[in-house]
């Protein structure tokens, strides 16, 4: 099989089915430079290096808009950078990143600031980046300002969150601001949908009551907590006649209260996780030396919740698929983020978030191996919605001529099994330990190089993926 790598002649995908927005359909793919030159049917080209695509699915890298790499959380840090974590993604068919910049209340130009300076020079493959927003102007002027600052720096999607009052909370009428200013400049507001006084209050109860193991964690948090912000963001996403990103959907609640929005007039956009679609919460119910490295926000839920958000994928009413990559090595999760030596004193000192960015695309293919997905609805969810819907719709997630050559060659016979030992992830465990998945990355290029094969590193290079600015990723109204 050719290489790809380092060649600056063109090179032809052949003899594949390609999926993408498109629909599935058996074509050659042709790639020159780093773009995607022509895609159909017997293409030719003179002096190209030949890359053999018989019987494997040709798809747009995948597009992971939700990671938190080099991520200081009180006195730890999520356990991958941008190399590795980059790296990890590449393995797994993930060619575009868009990273969570910003720890806490920091301005949003030291966020990012400090963000490129993590990524510049260790990326393997393409990175953008959202803002966490903890505050925004009173005055609509100075607002609207704000977010024109973030489009004009490429960042073209915030977070604001609705929980962790200690840390990151926003009141409605910041949201409301946020909804209004952000939208006006092209600028998609996301939410973390979690009502944080419902939970610090049944926190104080649990802490009370000496409930304090990662068992204890989903009751703190229930479906209901979900649901109910769920409700309040659409609301006010509708008053401001702004579209609302609603990120990490972990509940059949949550999925009905999005739905309901949506039929009383809201534009809800919902992502779920992989965690939420293949764990349930009996990952936290064992000896807590393991249980803890299963603690997350939203927690995991019933089993009944995760068929209902496996529906809601198929049938639309979810669009996106991300990670939320949050991993802690075993040992920072065992001494908390408080960092004592006895370790941590509850399950609110955990730190919170799992790995996922190199299994995302192969553990959502086995949702088309076991019938819910199509071949399409899985390539969307993990590629083209996540570009479209983030302003990166010109340049990647689909393999239309002109699009960055960000393709898998993707084996639907390869047998993985997703043992920490046999990812990229620096997370020492993994949440799918032992578990064995069918259909995997053959083969990664990034803008025309290869960078992953067999779901192994070849070519990769820190430094090769590139800040992608991105384009609006709603349609500004409202000046
Ligand atoms: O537990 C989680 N998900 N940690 C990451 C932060 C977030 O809320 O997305
Ligand atoms: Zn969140
Ligand atoms: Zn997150």
């Amino acid at each position: 099989m050719a290489s790809g790598v380092g060649t600056t002649r063109p090179l032809l995908v052949r003899g594949g089915t390609a999926v993408d927005v498109a629909g599935a359909r058996r074509a050659d793919v042709l790639v020159v430079g780093e773009r995607v030159a022509a895609v159909g049917p017997h293409l030719e080209a003179d002096g190209a290096e030949v890359l053999d695509a018989a019987g494997a699915f040709v798809i747009p890298g995948g597009v992971d808009v939700h990671t938190h790499f080099d991520l200081p959380v009180g006195e730890v840090r999520s356990a991958d950078d941008f190399e590795s974590g980059t790296l990890a993604a590449a393995c797994g068919g993930t060619t575009c990143v868009v990273d969570f910049a910003g720890a806490g209340r920091e301005p949003p130009e030291e966020a990012l600031r400090t963000w490129h300076a993590r990524a510049g020079g260790r990326a393997v493959v393409d990175y953008a980046f959202h803002l966490t927003v903890t505050s925004v102007p009173e005055d609509p002027v100075a607002a609207r300002a704000l977010f024109a600052g973030f489009a004009a720096a490429g960042v073209t999607s915030v977070k604001l969150y609705m929980a962790y009052p200690e840390r990151l909370m926003v009141d409605d009428a910041t949201l409301a601001r946020a909804l209004r200013a952000a939208t006006a400049e092209g600028v998609r507001v996301c939410v973390h949908a979690e009502d944080g006084l419902e939970v610090a209050r049944r926190q104080d109860e649990a802490r009370r009551a000496g409930r304090g193991s990662p068992a204890d964690h989903p009751g703190t948090r229930p479906p209901e907590v979900e649901a109910a912000a769920a409700r309040r963001a659409a609301a006010l996403a509708r008053e401001a006649s702004a579209p609302l990103y609603v990120v990490h959907l972990s509940s059949a609640a949550g999925l009905e209260a999005v739905r309901t929005a949506r039929d009383e007039g809201a534009e809800v956009v919902a992502e779920t996780c992989p965690h939420y679609l293949f764990l349930t919460a009996d990952a936290l119910a064992g000896p807590v030396a393991e249980a803890q490295n299963f603690v997350c926000s939203p927690p995991l839920r019933s089993d009944a919740d995760r068929r209902a958000l496996w529906r809601g994928l198929a049938d639309g009413d979810i669009q996106v698929v991300a990670t939320d990559h949050c991993p802690f090595t075993r040992r920072d999760r065992a001494r908390g983020v408080a960092d004592r030596e006895e370790g941590w004193a509850d399950f609110t000192q955990i730190p919170g978030g799992l790995p996922g960015v190199e299994t995302r695309v192969g553990l959502l293919f086995q949702g088309v191996r076991e019938g819910p997905l199509t071949l399409e609805r899985w390539v969307d969810a993990v590629a083209g919605a996540p570009a479209r819907l983030f302003g990166l719709g010109g340049t990647k997630g689909s393999l239309a001529p002109g699009t960055d050559a960000d393709l898998v060659v993707f084996d639907p016979g390869a047998h993985r099994r997703l043992d920490a030992a046999a990812l990229h992830s620096r997370a020492d465990h993994s949440p799918y330990e032992g578990m064995d998945v069918v259909g995997w990355p053959a083969l990664t290029l990034s803008r025309g190089r290869v960078v992953a094969r067999g779901g192994e590193p070849a070519g990769t290079a820190p430094g090769w993926g590139r800040y992608v600015p991105r384009s609006p990723s709603v349609t500004p109204h409202g000046r």
